[in-house]
């Protein structure tokens, strides 16, 4: 089987990531979640007192970007893991905090072109499966397989609650769904690489469609694609 690149993007919490990890384990692919990458930028630029309020010290964290290194590494369960400077910091870049951050910090170009460099060389060798919101667009154009992925905004408020919850977090249904929309709304208006569905992207609608069905659909390209 030639090996090939799975560019997914989609709407924040549309399970890509569920979707792209079962992808690669039966596939024998990388996984990388790009997602992970600017919540780490994210996490980064909180500990270090540059977001105040609603305000950025841009400056300040464009000059401190080369000190950032952000790897995957095998966490429980042989799911990979984020680490910001060799720290594993995969639970905390999942909080509210981080959350209620990321789309402002990833409207930053520098960020942009920092991360995408380090995620173009991922790809080099093939054989990856990479989601987010600008893979198909601006990460890997060429990709033999692009998806993009959407559900009903409740649906997805539902996911991310019941995720949040299951780690502890004390959250409220409005909170994490008016995030959701915040973020959506950020993510498709920013000036570079917004999220957009290209052209010869599949669109995977999975408000109703279990993570086996979802799977078994994505597969079926896969084979067509593969055995061409
Ligand atoms: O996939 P996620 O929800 O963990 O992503 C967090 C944020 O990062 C999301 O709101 C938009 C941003 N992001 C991005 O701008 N480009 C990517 N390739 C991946 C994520």
């Amino acid at each position: 089987m030639i090996p090939i690149i799975i560019a997914i993007d989609g709407y924040s919490s549309t399970g890509k990531s569920t979707l792209a990890k079962a992808l690669a384990k039966i596939l024998g692919y990388t996984y990388v979640d790009t997602g992970a990458m600017y919540r780490a930028v994210s996490l980064h630029a909180l500990r270090s007192g540059y977001i105040k309020g609603e305000g950025i010290d841009v400056a300040s964290l464009v000059s401190d970007l080369e000190s950032i290194e952000i790897s995957f590494v095998l966490g429980e369960n042989s799911t990979s893991v984020v680490c910001l400077n060799a720290e594993e910091v995969e639970s905390e870049i999942r909080g509210m905090e981080v959350s209620s951050c990321v789309s402002r910090i990833s409207a930053i170009p520098q960020v942009r072109s920092f991360l995408v460099a380090q995620q173009q060389l991922m790809g080099v060798k093939k054989a990856l499966v990479m989601d987010g919101r600008d893979i198909g667009s601006v990460v890997f154009p060429e990709a033999e397989l692009k998806l993009f992925m959407t559900a009903s905004e409740d649906i997805r408020a539902q996911r991310r609650y019941d995720e949040l919850l299951a780690k502890g977090d004390e959250v409220d249904f409005e909170s994490v769904k008016s995030n959701i929309i915040e973020r959506d709304h950020r993510d498709t208006h920013r000036e570079m690489a917004p999220l957009i569905q290209t052209k010869d992207a599949l669109v995977l609608d999975n408000s109703c469609l279990s993570p086996q069905e979802q799977l078994d659909w994505v597969l079926e390209k896969v084979r067509l694609i593969t055995s061409i």
